[in-house]
């Protein structure tokens, strides 16, 4: 083992002594101390759920990059293994970038990820070149396979560009064969996502590119997935510098998910429609596996690249994933539903039926905490209601809001007011699907987060918020007249 990595174990084994288990989410993986960004190497292996991530131990800001380690019997419940690799080799120097894992048939655990290192061009001009690299473990102890890198700019088609190389999503094809689905930018107009295939992991071909960008999605893509779900198949993606369109993307950077279909013999993914994967706040990089029981469960990051870096230096951790989300395709579209395993964390129902909401803000026995499950539903009456809001993680200072103006067919949410004292983004908006008024939202709270599951999974919204856990209140409120029903959980671990 480097020094470098036997450092970082010690160091966060150090540090992770100071942060109380209150001071993070409940079910929420966090980073064990420092900074967290993407999911990495997301897996089964060994009996348990494997989830890696981007991680800076040393800062709670990004800084060269290792990757973390925890792993999960039911992917809310977490236990922080051992740092899993540091940039310790030449060709990793700048960071281990983000990548996958997978199980392979003769036991060990194979991980592929981008290795970022510093060249410096006879102008001295530095540049930082991505190539693709593996490692082999046993679920806790990894080792860099000695003939790194095994993808690298040699492999690239023309165009291509050497320094957005990354981020490579490996799977198995029945026939025992690999495949590497990789990002690169392109100087036609953005990503790309290159697909490759190799019989043995080490030796790989250059197959096409399976989705290009050509200026519509952002600029470069980053973070790949790939899988085939109630008959289409679904491209999960990244996307930098995004512009909007209409409300189906927010400036900056965000996800989206293309949904096609694929001919495995030619490599041809055949693409139907685009949408954003998540339209709240906070969520990119996702990554995707395949439960023993068959369910496809997607965790990303929650956070967001234009906002992350503004928090005080001295927190000791900083970085969230999401809560594991099931997906299907159903309608054209992709739908996410809360893992089913958060049930057996809810305590006793707090049900109020047909309550009436005329022109106030109301709070009700028994709703109120910060680690919650609460569904609920709006019966619009004869006459139309102008909007509809549920404020939580709240005090007489403090409240986030989801609202919703059925007028403008408009669910909002908003961390205004959470404490946050930085001109960051604080709303998003999503145009939601309901009949005169009639809407169902499930939201899920976990201390510092909120994930607003709209009409059974048909749209999401991810937040994460700051506000001191003392703000507990969770109030209901129309500006018109409604009924809603509400059954509540409170949630622990
Ligand atoms: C996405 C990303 C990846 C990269 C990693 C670096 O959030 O930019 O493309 O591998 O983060 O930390």
């Amino acid at each position: 083992m480097s020094q470098m990595l036997r450092d970082a174990r010690h160091y966060e084994e150090e540090q992770e002594r100071a942060i109380a288990p209150e001071d993070r989410p409940g079910f929420h993986l966090s980073a064990r101390v420092g900074w967290m960004n993407d999911p990495n190497g997301f897996s089964r292996f060994g009996g348990l759920y494997h989830m890696f991530y981007q991680y800076h131990p040393y800062d709670s800001h990004w800084g060269p990059m290792h990757w973390g380690h925890a792993v999960s019997e039911d992917l809310l419940r977490w236990r922080h293994l051992p740092c899993a690799m540091a940039p310790d080799m030449p060709y990793d120097r700048e960071g281990c970038f983000s990548g996958s894992a997978i199980a392979l048939s003769d036991g060990r655990h194979a991980l592929m990820y981008t290795g970022v290192a510093e060249e410096i061009g006879p102008d001295g001009t530095r540049l930082q070149v991505q190539t693709q690299n593996l490692a082999f473990g046993d679920g806790a102890e990894y080792v860099k396979y000695e003939r790194n890198p095994v993808i690298t700019a040699a492999d690239l088609p023309a165009g291509g560009s050497r320094c957005d190389f990354r981020d490579p999503k490996l799977w198995q094809e029945a026939d025992g064969s690999f495949r590497a689905l990789i990002a690169n930018d392109h100087a036609d107009g953005g990503g790309r996502m290159l697909l490759y295939k190799s019989d043995d992991l080490k030796r790989w071909e250059y197959v096409g590119a399976l989705a290009e960008n050509r200026d519509r999605l952002g600029r470069m893509w980053e973070c790949p997935d790939f899988f085939e779900l109630d008959g289409k198949h679904v491209l999960l993606g990244s996307a930098q510098d995004m512009l909007p369109r209409g409300f189906e993307y927010h400036n900056g950077n965000g996800t989206f998910y293309l949904l096609g279909d694929f001919d495995r013999e030619s490599g041809a993914f055949t693409e139907e429609s685009d949408h954003a994967i998540d339209y709240g706040i906070d969520f990119y990089a996702p990554q995707t596996i395949l439960t023993p029981d068959g369910r496809r469960v997607m965790i990303g990051w929650m956070q967001n690249w234009d906002t992350c870096n503004l928090h005080t230096p001295s927190t000791p951790w900083f970085g969230q994933m999401s809560l594991p989300r099931e997906l299907s395709v159903k309608n054209g579209r992709l739908y996410q539903k809360p893992l089913r395993e958060l049930e057996a964390l809810r305590g006793a129902a707090v049900v109020h039926e047909h309550v009436t909401l005329c022109n106030e803000e109301i709070s009700l026995p028994g709703v109120s905490g910060r680690m919650a499950d609460m569904e609920i539903e709006l019966e619009p009456g004869e006459s139309p209601f102008n909007r509809f809001a549920v404020r939580f993680a709240k005090d007489d200072r403090f409240h986030t809001t989801v609202s919703f103006r059925p007028g403008e067919s408009v669910l909002k949410v908003d961390r205004k007011f959470s404490g946050s004292r930085r001109a960051i983004i604080h709303q998003r908006r999503a145009k939601v699907d309901h009949e005169r008024g009639r809407l169902k939202l499930r939201l899920i709270l976990d201390r510092y987060s909120v994930e607003v599951f709209v009409n059974d999974g048909e749209k999401v919204m991810s937040a994460t918020l700051y506000t001191d856990l003392a703000a507990d209140g969770i109030a209901f409120f129309a500006d018109g007249s409604l009924k809603f029903s509400v059954r509540f959980y409170p949630l622990s671990l």
